[in-house]
Protein backbone atom coordinates (compact mmCIF):
# COMPACT_ATOMS: atom_id res chain seq x y z
CA UNK A 1 0.00 0.00 0.00
CA UNK A 2 1.44 3.14 -0.40
CA UNK A 3 2.04 5.75 1.95
CA UNK A 4 -1.09 8.05 2.31
CA UNK A 5 0.51 11.89 2.90
CA UNK A 6 -2.58 13.93 3.64
CA UNK A 7 -1.43 17.31 1.48
CA UNK A 8 -1.20 20.39 3.60
CA UNK A 9 -3.51 18.03 6.27
CA UNK A 10 -6.63 16.88 5.12
CA UNK A 11 -6.97 20.58 3.30
CA UNK A 12 -9.90 19.51 1.60
CA UNK A 13 -11.93 19.67 4.63
CA UNK A 14 -10.30 21.47 6.58
CA UNK A 15 -7.56 25.09 6.26
CA UNK A 16 -4.73 23.94 4.88
CA UNK A 17 -1.33 24.00 6.69
CA UNK A 18 -3.42 23.99 10.04
CA UNK A 19 -3.68 22.26 13.49
CA UNK A 20 -7.11 21.35 12.67
CA UNK A 21 -6.58 19.57 9.21
CA UNK A 22 -3.26 17.95 11.04
CA UNK A 23 -6.05 16.61 13.35
CA UNK A 24 -8.17 15.70 10.75
CA UNK A 25 -6.02 13.96 8.65
CA UNK A 26 -4.49 11.68 11.64
CA UNK A 27 -8.80 10.77 12.15
CA UNK A 28 -8.85 9.69 8.78
CA UNK A 29 -5.51 7.59 9.10
CA UNK A 30 -3.52 9.08 7.27
CA UNK A 31 0.46 8.19 7.53
CA UNK A 32 1.99 11.60 7.17
CA UNK A 33 1.12 15.16 6.83
CA UNK A 34 2.95 17.30 3.90
CA UNK A 35 3.51 20.70 4.88
CA UNK A 36 4.99 23.76 3.75
CA UNK A 37 7.83 25.99 5.84
CA UNK A 38 8.94 29.82 4.96
CA UNK A 39 11.28 31.97 7.60
CA UNK A 40 8.95 34.87 8.55
CA UNK A 41 11.01 38.34 9.40
CA UNK A 42 11.82 37.38 13.40
CA UNK A 43 13.40 34.15 12.21
CA UNK A 44 10.95 30.98 13.14
CA UNK A 45 10.27 28.66 10.69
CA UNK A 46 6.38 28.86 10.17
CA UNK A 47 3.93 26.48 7.82
CA UNK A 48 2.27 28.77 5.41
CA UNK A 49 2.05 27.65 1.66
CA UNK A 50 2.02 30.90 -0.31
CA UNK A 51 4.60 33.69 -0.19
CA UNK A 52 1.65 35.87 0.83
CA UNK A 53 -1.24 35.58 3.49
CA UNK A 54 -3.49 36.84 0.86
CA UNK A 55 -4.75 33.76 -0.11
CA UNK A 56 -5.81 31.92 3.19
CA UNK A 57 -5.67 34.32 5.89
CA UNK A 58 -7.59 37.85 6.61
CA UNK A 59 -4.77 39.56 6.03
CA UNK A 60 -2.20 40.78 3.49
CA UNK A 61 1.37 40.81 3.28
CA UNK A 62 4.52 38.98 2.50
CA UNK A 63 5.31 35.91 4.88
CA UNK A 64 9.28 36.76 4.79
CA UNK A 65 8.54 40.54 6.21
CA UNK A 66 5.84 39.28 9.05
CA UNK A 67 7.03 38.72 12.15
CA UNK A 68 5.52 35.58 14.50
CA UNK A 69 3.67 38.41 15.99
CA UNK A 70 1.63 39.66 13.56
CA UNK A 71 1.51 36.33 11.54
CA UNK A 72 -0.31 35.07 14.95
CA UNK A 73 -2.81 37.90 14.85
CA UNK A 74 -4.17 36.46 11.26
CA UNK A 75 -6.80 33.74 10.85
CA UNK A 76 -6.33 30.97 8.81
CA UNK A 77 -9.86 30.11 8.57
CA UNK A 78 -12.41 28.80 11.25
CA UNK A 79 -10.18 31.24 13.71
CA UNK A 80 -7.30 28.50 13.21
CA UNK A 81 -3.66 30.24 13.89
CA UNK A 82 -0.87 29.98 11.76
CA UNK A 83 1.56 27.01 13.12
CA UNK A 84 5.50 27.00 13.79
CA UNK A 85 7.33 23.85 12.22
CA UNK A 86 8.05 23.51 16.09
CA UNK A 87 4.34 23.26 16.73
CA UNK A 88 3.13 21.13 14.17
CA UNK A 89 6.16 18.63 15.27
CA UNK A 90 4.52 18.55 18.82
CA UNK A 91 1.36 18.29 18.07
CA UNK A 92 2.40 15.34 15.29
CA UNK A 93 4.13 13.37 18.09
CA UNK A 94 5.02 9.74 16.28
CA UNK A 95 1.78 9.64 14.92
CA UNK A 96 2.33 10.66 11.23
CA UNK A 97 5.38 11.10 9.54
CA UNK A 98 6.13 14.74 8.20
CA UNK A 99 7.03 15.68 4.67
CA UNK A 100 7.88 19.73 4.98
CA UNK A 101 8.35 21.17 1.78
CA UNK A 102 11.29 23.97 1.69
CA UNK A 103 9.37 26.96 -0.03
CA UNK A 104 12.22 29.52 -0.40
CA UNK A 105 15.93 30.13 0.09
CA UNK A 106 17.01 30.08 3.27
CA UNK A 107 14.60 27.58 4.95
CA UNK A 108 16.73 24.49 5.29
CA UNK A 109 18.95 25.56 8.43
CA UNK A 110 16.51 26.20 10.55
CA UNK A 111 14.67 23.62 9.73
CA UNK A 112 17.58 21.16 10.14
CA UNK A 113 17.98 22.88 13.98
CA UNK A 114 14.48 22.00 14.48
CA UNK A 115 14.71 18.11 13.19
CA UNK A 116 18.02 17.65 14.99
CA UNK A 117 16.35 18.91 18.29
CA UNK A 118 13.32 16.29 17.69
CA UNK A 119 15.57 13.50 16.68
CA UNK A 120 17.70 14.17 20.11
CA UNK A 121 14.53 13.97 21.70
CA UNK A 122 14.00 10.72 20.36
CA UNK A 123 12.33 10.89 17.22
CA UNK A 124 14.06 9.26 14.01
CA UNK A 125 15.31 11.28 10.80
CA UNK A 126 12.80 8.37 9.42
CA UNK A 127 10.16 10.02 10.33
CA UNK A 128 10.52 13.55 8.16
CA UNK A 129 11.06 13.85 4.44
CA UNK A 130 12.58 17.14 3.31
CA UNK A 131 11.26 18.30 -0.54
CA UNK A 132 11.55 21.46 -1.99
CA UNK A 133 11.70 22.52 -5.63
CA UNK A 134 14.43 24.43 -4.85
CA UNK A 135 17.00 22.15 -6.06
CA UNK A 136 20.32 24.38 -4.14
CA UNK A 137 18.41 24.33 -0.91
CA UNK A 138 18.19 20.17 -0.95
CA UNK A 139 21.90 20.79 -1.38
CA UNK A 140 22.31 23.03 1.55
CA UNK A 141 19.75 20.55 3.46
CA UNK A 142 22.61 17.40 2.32
CA UNK A 143 25.68 19.23 3.27
CA UNK A 144 23.92 20.18 6.62
CA UNK A 145 23.08 16.02 7.39
CA UNK A 146 23.85 13.19 5.77
CA UNK A 147 20.49 11.59 7.56
CA UNK A 148 17.92 13.65 6.31
CA UNK A 149 15.92 11.80 3.65
CA UNK A 150 15.08 14.40 0.64
CA UNK A 151 12.59 14.41 -1.78
CA UNK A 152 13.27 16.15 -5.01
CA UNK A 153 9.93 17.87 -6.41
CA UNK A 154 9.13 18.43 -9.98
CA UNK A 155 6.70 19.23 -12.26
CA UNK A 156 6.35 19.78 -16.26
CA UNK A 157 8.31 22.47 -16.03
CA UNK A 158 10.81 21.61 -13.63
CA UNK A 159 11.17 17.78 -14.43
CA UNK A 160 14.67 18.36 -16.43
CA UNK A 161 17.26 15.78 -15.10
CA UNK A 162 15.37 15.58 -11.99
CA UNK A 163 16.26 11.85 -11.57
CA UNK A 164 19.83 12.42 -11.97
CA UNK A 165 19.72 15.25 -9.23
CA UNK A 166 17.89 13.19 -7.11
CA UNK A 167 20.55 10.59 -7.49
CA UNK A 168 23.40 13.63 -6.97
CA UNK A 169 22.41 14.64 -3.52
CA UNK A 170 21.09 10.69 -2.58
CA UNK A 171 17.55 11.68 -2.20
CA UNK A 172 15.30 9.33 -0.76
CA UNK A 173 12.39 9.95 -3.28
CA UNK A 174 11.59 12.30 -6.00
CA UNK A 175 7.81 13.36 -5.67
CA UNK A 176 6.06 14.10 -9.39
CA UNK A 177 2.93 16.12 -10.27
CA UNK A 178 0.98 13.19 -10.57
CA UNK A 179 0.07 13.65 -14.38
CA UNK A 180 3.54 13.07 -14.90
CA UNK A 181 3.53 9.41 -13.81
CA UNK A 182 3.36 6.20 -15.68
CA UNK A 183 4.72 2.79 -15.76
CA UNK A 184 8.05 4.14 -17.24
CA UNK A 185 8.84 6.80 -14.92
CA UNK A 186 7.97 4.16 -11.72
CA UNK A 187 10.63 1.75 -13.36
CA UNK A 188 13.37 4.62 -13.86
CA UNK A 189 12.65 5.44 -10.33
CA UNK A 190 12.48 2.37 -8.68
CA UNK A 191 16.05 1.00 -10.84
CA UNK A 192 17.83 4.08 -9.53
CA UNK A 193 17.01 2.54 -6.35
CA UNK A 194 14.86 5.81 -5.15
CA UNK A 195 10.44 6.18 -4.04
CA UNK A 196 8.47 7.83 -6.27
CA UNK A 197 5.98 10.06 -4.45
CA UNK A 198 2.72 11.37 -6.23
CA UNK A 199 0.93 14.78 -5.85
CA UNK A 200 -1.57 16.58 -5.59
CA UNK A 201 -4.18 13.26 -6.29
CA UNK A 202 -7.94 14.17 -5.20
CA UNK A 203 -10.16 11.88 -7.87
CA UNK A 204 -10.43 8.34 -6.94
CA UNK A 205 -10.05 7.08 -10.96
CA UNK A 206 -6.81 9.00 -10.40
CA UNK A 207 -6.10 7.28 -6.97
CA UNK A 208 -6.59 3.88 -8.40
CA UNK A 209 -4.13 4.63 -11.35
CA UNK A 210 -1.46 5.56 -9.01
CA UNK A 211 -1.85 2.68 -6.65
CA UNK A 212 -2.28 0.44 -10.10
CA UNK A 213 0.99 1.85 -10.95
CA UNK A 214 2.59 0.59 -7.45
CA UNK A 215 3.76 4.31 -6.62
CA UNK A 216 4.90 4.56 -2.87
CA UNK A 217 3.14 7.74 -1.88
CA UNK A 218 0.05 9.37 -2.40
CA UNK A 219 -0.19 13.05 -1.47
CA UNK A 220 -4.10 13.84 -1.28
CA UNK A 221 -6.79 16.86 -0.19
CA UNK A 222 -9.00 13.99 0.78
CA UNK A 223 -7.02 11.06 2.59
CA UNK A 224 -9.82 9.10 3.55
CA UNK A 225 -10.01 8.78 -0.37
CA UNK A 226 -6.49 7.34 -0.25
O1 LIG B 1 4.52 18.35 -1.93
C1 LIG B 1 3.82 18.17 -3.10
C2 LIG B 1 3.07 19.39 -3.50
O2 LIG B 1 2.62 19.97 -2.33
C3 LIG B 1 3.86 20.37 -4.28
O3 LIG B 1 3.12 21.43 -4.74
O4 LIG B 1 2.20 23.70 -4.68
O5 LIG B 1 1.29 22.01 -3.17
O6 LIG B 1 3.54 22.92 -2.78
P1 LIG B 1 2.53 22.56 -3.79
Amino acid sequence: MPMNVAHRGASGYEPENTVLSFRRALEMGADAIGIDVHVCASGEVVVFHDDTVDRTTDGFGKVSEMNLHALRALDAGKGERIPTLQETLDFVGSRMKIDIELKETGCAAPVREILKYAVDQGRSYDDFFISSFIRPELETMRSLSSDVRLSVLFNWMTQHRALEFAESIGAYSVNADFTLVDADLVRAVHEKGMKLFVWTVNEKEDIDRMRALEVDAIFSNYPDRV
